[in-house]
């Protein structure tokens, strides 16, 4: 089977099957759900900042980079001591807010922006391989059960094939189908040296923003692939061996539910976090309190003087005294991490921390 030759798209089947059509219904109610939530939510901005760092930290783990959300803080603070694990985290994100940014901006999603994603996380330009050699295991065997292909010109011409799948809407099935037939096509492809299943993740929740099934990239599937990873592994090679559109299509399908009502609860929490904070320091601190501020605390897990001082347009001694009030009232925790002081949003961090 280490032969199979990898086809274009279309799949020349019936991929709309009874059963799928099922999930179908109820993956895209989940997801609506959500998107509707969310649209009603002024400052996405939070949400976005917070889900995708979770979204950073557990796509990172199925490649085995395993970091806390401790060290994560410090590696967003730019601070010297943060591991080596946690500044990959952060690469991650970036990629994520850069694909997200290009989809958004061009209303498309192509080979050259997979082909930057795929440079952001692993941090070099080796681009699309030129060389032949990679294959795909069985992890526990080691068995080689899958070879890529191999030629530049070969993925070049692959990509540009999934390019049009994803960009052009004549294929008439469903989005949410589209994309599991994507994500295994990106995957069976397997253009670059390493990063193919971190980029294949991030192209899944750009395709969702494409489709304008979302407006923020909120979905990730990655904690429920760790919660399944024999069966990912596993349908996705049946594909291939068995031309088993259904089981891999199901699986993806139930991901999107299960997700987009685990990130629905999420998103609740964080709005309900934001809003009970705001209401308190507007009682206890009304001479400080101002909408701005609040969004700024809410911003990232943690602030700094400077990041106060510009959004507010204050002197950096007013920017010091609002901080170290709202630290004295228990709203924030502070911590120097290197030569600066940084501020931590206890309840956002706490709240994203717990909710694994
Ligand atoms: N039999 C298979 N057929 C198609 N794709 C596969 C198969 N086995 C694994 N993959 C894909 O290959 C990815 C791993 O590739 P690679 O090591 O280049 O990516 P990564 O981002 O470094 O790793 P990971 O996905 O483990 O985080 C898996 O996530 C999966 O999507
Ligand atoms: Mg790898």
């Amino acid at each position: 089977m280490s032969e199979y030759k990898l086809l274009m798209l279309p799949p020349n089947v019936e991929l709309e099957t009874k059963k799928v059509l099922k999930q179908l219904a109820r993956a895209n109610r989940a997801l609506a759900e959500l998107k509707g939530y969310t649209d009603t939510i002024p400052n996405k901005h939070i949400l976005i900042n917070a889900i995708t760092i979770n979204e950073a930290k557990d796509s990172s783990a199925i490649e085995n980079i395993i970091t806390t959300h401790d060290d994560l803080y410090k590696a967003m603070s730019d601070a010297p001591s943060a591991s080596p694990e946690a500044k990959e985290v952060v690469s991650y994100r970036t990629a994520l807010w850069y694909g997200y940014e290009q989809v958004k901006a061009y209303g498309m999603l192509t080979t050259n922006m997979m082909i930057e994603i795929q440079s952001i996380i692993e941090k070099n330009r080796a681009g699309i391989k030129k060389l032949p050699g990679t294959v795909l295991r069985n992890e526990t065997t080691g068995e080689i059960v899958y070879t890529p292909p191999a030629g530049e010109n070969e993925i070049r011409e692959l990509l540009s094939n999934l390019e049009r799948y994803m960009n052009e809407e004549h294929y008439d099935i469903d989005s949410l189908i589209k994309l599991a037939v994507i994500h295994y096509q990106f995957e069976s492809i397997h253009p670059f040296y390493d990063g193919n299943g971190r980029t294949g993740r991030i192209i899944n929740v750009l395709f969702l923003v494409l489709q304008e099934l979302l407006d923020s990239p909120i979905l990730y599937l990655s904690s429920y692939i760790i919660r399944n990873k024999s069966a990912y592994y596993k349908l996705l090679q049946e594909v291939r061996t068995e031309g088993n559109w259904e089981a891999w299509i199901i699986y993806i399908l139930t991901g999107i539910e299960e997700t987009a009502e685990e990130t629905l609860r999420l998103v609740k929490k964080i709005n309900t976090e934001v809003e009970s904070m705001c209401a308190e320091i507007k009682e206890k601190l009304p001479k400080i309190y101002s909408k701005e501020l609040i969004e700024l605390l809410f911003y990232e897990f943690y602030t700094k003087t400077i990041y106060i001082e510009k959004g507010l347009s204050v002197s950096r001694k007013t920017a010091v005294n609002y901080l170290s009030t709202l630290e004295r009232e228990g709203f924030l925790a502070s911590e120097k991490i290197g030569k600066e002081r940084i501020y931590q949003n206890k309840r956002l961090y706490d709240l994203v921390k717990g909710y694994e």
